[in-house]
């Protein structure tokens, strides 16, 4: 079975923020990526608001006939929207004010725990799957499942970050170690971060891998091949 693909579009809003005259427009790129074999649209909504907005969310929700799939950190301002726009999934990830990007899984600590648990619950309330962005590493999968998460999303972070074979083969022993306890334990398997055409193919064939969620990698394509062109190039290499 092929692998889907989750487009992450927040390097279009990064670039409209970059001038607000309200383009490149968010709901003509989902419509787009979507036409050329998207499965999913992904959203990260950050505190500070830096490129996705809470009307971006509202928009795509409302009006792209394809599942939007929205990123978060586990705070009751995040909580309140996302169980009031109702996306159909949402990852809670962890975020920090001044990172360039997520920068890895979240840190499980039992205060943490408590508070995912409770907007895992809080989602499963108004039928919104529930994801968690991890790194590798089994006990946090196994905490993902005794909470109730649906998905479990395995941070490629480290890996997209191996410069030799030997880095490489390591990490992915690791993610494959992983992915098997998230098949085991009757979790949807995802994966992302750091993604690109080059790295893609390894972690597309991880036991029983279901989604890939990929930005900046297809983004930063589309200046040179056009946005179609290059969801229809990664679609290609997972599928
Ligand atoms: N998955 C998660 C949880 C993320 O936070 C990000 C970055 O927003 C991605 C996937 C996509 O990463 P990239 O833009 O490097 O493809």
């Amino acid at each position: 079975m092929s692998v889907k693909l989750g487009v992450n579009i927040d390097h279009i809003a990064t670039l409209r923020q970059a001038r607000q005259v309200g383009y490149p427009n968010l709901l003509t790129a989902g419509k787009l990526a979507k036409e050329h074999g998207a499965d999913f649209i992904v959203m990260h909504l950050r505190h500070d608001r830096r490129h996705i907005q809470d009307a971006d969310v509202k928009n795509l929700v409302k009006n792209l006939k394809l599942p939007i799939h929205v990123e978060m950190a586990a705070t009751t301002e995040m909580q309140k929207i996302a169980l009031k726009i109702k996306p159909n999934s949402v990852c809670i990830v962890p975020e920090k004010p001044n990172e360039l990007t997520t920068e890895g899984g979240l840190k499980l600590t039992p205060a943490s725990i408590k508070k995912i648990k409770s907007f895992i619950t809080a989602l499963h309330k108004k039928n919104i799957k529930a994801s968690l962005f991890l790194d590798p590493n089994l006990k946090d999968i196994q905490t993902a499942k005794d909470i109730g998460s649906d998905i479990v999303e395995l941070s490629t972070k480290k890996y997209s970050e191996c410069k030799t074979f030997k880095q490489t083969s390591k990490e992915i022993e690791v993610l494959t170690k992983a992915s098997l306890l998230v098949n085991k334990l009757k979790m949807e398997l995802h994966s992302g971060h750091g993604l690109d055409y080059e790295n893609v193919q390894e972690i597309a064939t991880l036991p029983k891998m279901k989604c890939l969620n990929i930005g900046f990698s297809i983004i930063s394509r589309s200046l040179f091949s056009g946005f179609g062109n290059a969801i229809e190039e990664m679609k290609n290499l997972i599928k």
